[in-house]
């Protein structure tokens, strides 16, 4: 059956993962088949050509699994191959830039409104054009944390040397008096207490993992591909270098245990 086709989900590593489990909540008849691209990690430090034609690359594993969707469930990639992707591939293809600026355009009162990323992603300027795009009057306010990955898959959430860090990045943003902040990663929802601990609790943090899933839903809706069926949906997760780290450091991500991760080869 049409419907039934998986939604296909690719990022850098295990970091999309964050994006998985949103769409298990909001989507939860979805069969789901994802790829995380662990040799090729990260991809915050690469060229606009190289993530492009990487992304390509696990776009078309993903399509030979027979995927109805792709979500770009990464924002380095969704920033700078996400319009080549559209061009590229039959099937719907969204990223979590559009969604993300959305709700933060939404949610911003006074019109300041922060962007944390990798450095491609900041550097792009993908988000700064949505929310410019969503609202002109929204002065944003970008800030690159290289050393958030490293330290989210280290495990290194709530140690004080992550608070250090983090007060390091985020100082800059918090005297530009923001009152909303887009967190441009999908490793940086595992450091929301962190990150709210410099902030403080009125400004309000945008997950896009959460608002991509959202987006999903929309346009299977608005293709007739939601899944009806009432069959326990499968999740098949795959990576480009070895299964067992992705495994240990996914469940943190997922909040579940993943019980097989096969090699895409
Ligand atoms: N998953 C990437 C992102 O959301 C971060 C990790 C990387 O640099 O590849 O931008």
């Amino acid at each position: 059956m049409k419907e039934s086709r998986p939604i296909g989900i690719f990022d850098s590593g295990v970091g999309g993962l964050t994006v998985v489990a949103q769409v298990r909540r909001q989507l939860p008849k979805e069969n789901i088949v994802y790829f995380g691209d662990t040799a090729r990690v990260p991809y915050g430090t690469k060229s606009r050509e190289t993530i492009t034609r990487f992304s390509v690359e696990n776009v078309e594993f993903l399509m030979r699994h027979n995927v109805k969707i792709v979500i770009v469930a990464c924002n380095t990639a969704s920033s700078l191959a996400l319009d080549f992707l559209k061009r590229c591939f039959k099937v719907p293809v969204v990223g979590v830039i559009r969604p993300g600026a959305r709700r933060a355009a939404g949610a911003t009162k006074n019109n300041r409104v922060g962007i944390i990323g990798t450095r491609a992603t900041i550097g792009s300027g993908a988000y700064q054009k949505e929310l410019k795009s969503a609202n002109p009057k929204i002065t944003v306010f970008g800030e690159s944390c290289p050393l958030f990955v490293p330290l989210v898959e280290e495990g290194w959430l709530d140690s004080k040397v992550t608070g250090e860090i983090a007060f390091g990045y985020l100082k800059g943003l918090k005297a530009k008096d923001i009152d909303t902040l887009i967190l441009g990663c999908t490793h940086y929802p595992l450091l929301k207490p962190a990150i709210e601990g410099i902030m403080g609790k009125t400004v309000t943090l945008v997950d896009s993992a959460e608002e991509v899933a959202i987006e999903a839903d929309r346009i299977l809706d608005a293709h007739g591909i939601a899944n009806r069926s009432n069959k326990k949906p499968f999740h098949k997760f795959f990576v480009s270098d070895d299964p067992k780290h992705f495994m240990e450091v996914g469940e943190r991500f997922l909040k579940q245990k993943i019980r097989c991760v096969k090699p895409s080869e």
